[in-house]
């Protein structure tokens, strides 16, 4: 398999990219590195001087940068967006541009060329303020309440009405919260980050009580990978998320423990529903099942993945705030 990756200096789409390379696919990675970074890629470099691993710095919505990106590729993991729902808020032309816009042109350029599959991780955000939990992939409406899950989902209808008109094979997959080495987005990162910065006060976004799933990336490209495999119609759509919930206080908890911090007091910043953010799903819970019956089951629930990732990030995110990283990407600053 010759792959491309969109978006794969990023934290979902390097995890990827070594997931493929390990696996003895050729790889090429389009990454623009406006929330990525080449460091991402630097286990691969043998790889990278044999040739199997390629790296061009360019932008999903530039025509011809997609069409470079393609050349020789037979599949494409398009793991590009703009990935956060407060930064839909903030900048909704942006996230339309790069999740829709960037789709359409990646899209377009894959008709014209020999890829005949794209892989596209979607998201809980999709399902909007669901009723029915755990919520399965056939669950409607579909009422996205940010701007991000709308911009995801209209890439996956995008992606479903080419998949149709152009006889490309489509595997959507909507993850629940990813964590885990390398993220700059998500809860687990701006507690570590509030922390570091003050260890005896936490702000927390919402009232705390907001419950969700999240799911270790190990699970994540583990999922992307054997889902790779089966057989499926033209176009699948599978959940990725672990078998529980875990509360926004009960994560504060965790990493606190796990900086080895003593007394920490906490401060809620109350949202008009309790969420943290317009735009902030307060109970999510993907219903699994669909995928699990194909073999795939995540290895750590929720409170787990937070642990591991927690551990994982504590060091890195440390040495990264000394290189200067921009500090827009963390949620809540
Ligand atoms: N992290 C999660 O919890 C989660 C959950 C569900 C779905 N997803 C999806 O997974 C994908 C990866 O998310 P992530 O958390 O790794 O985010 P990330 O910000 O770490 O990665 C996104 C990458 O895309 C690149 N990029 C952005 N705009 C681009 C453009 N116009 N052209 C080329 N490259 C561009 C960035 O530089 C970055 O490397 C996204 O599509 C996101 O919607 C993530």
């Amino acid at each position: 398999m010759n792959a491309l990756v969109t978006g794969g200096c990023g934290f979902f789409g390097s995890h990827l990219t070594e997931a493929l390379v390990r696996s003895g696919r050729n790889v090429t990675v389009l990454d623009n590195l406006s929330f990525g970074s080449k460091r991402n890629l630097r286990a691969l470099s043998r790889e990278r001087s044999n040739g199997q691993l390629r790296l061009i710095v360019g932008d999903c919505t530039n025509p011809s940068d997609v069409k470079r990106a393609l050349l020789d590729v037979d599949s494409v993991f398009h793991m590009a967006a703009c990935p956060e729902v407060r930064d839909g808020l903030r900048d909704p032309a942006t996230s339309f541009r790069v999740n829709v816009y960037g789709t359409h042109v990646l899209l377009e350029q894959m008709r014209k060329s020999s890829a005949a599959r794209i892989v596209f991780p979607s998201t809980s955000s999709v399902y909007g303020e669901a009723k029915l939990m755990p919520t399965p992939e056939d669950y409607s409406p579909l009422q996205p309440i940010s701007l991000y899950g709308a911009t995801k989902l209209a890439a996956e209808a995008l992606i479903s009405s080419y998949a149709h008109t152009y006889a490309r094979r489509a595997l959507i997959l909507r993850f629940a919260n990813i964590v885990g080495a390398r993220a700059i987005h998500g809860v687990t990162v701006d507690f570590i980050r509030r922390l570091q910065r003050n260890p005896s006060e936490l702000k927390i976004l919402g009232d705390g009580t907001q419950s969700k799933s999240y799911i270790h990336i190990s699970d994540c490209t583990n999922a992307v990978l054997n889902a790779l495999e089966l057989n499926g119609r033209l176009i699948e759509v599978y959940n990725v998320g672990s078998e529980d919930q875990v509360t926004v206080l009960k994560i504060a908890r965790i990493v606190v423990e796990e900086m080895g911090l003593g007394k920490v007091s906490v401060v809620f910043s109350k949202g008009s529903n309790g969420g943290g953010w317009v735009g902030d799903v307060k109970n999510m819970h993907l219903d699994i099942t669909k995928l699990r019956s194909k073999g795939w089951a995540p290895h750590y629930g929720s409170e787990d993945a937070v642990r591991l990732a927690t551990r994982e990030l504590a060091g890195a995110i440390r040495s990264v705030s000394a290189d200067n990283i921009r500090t827009h990407n963390s949620p809540g600053t």
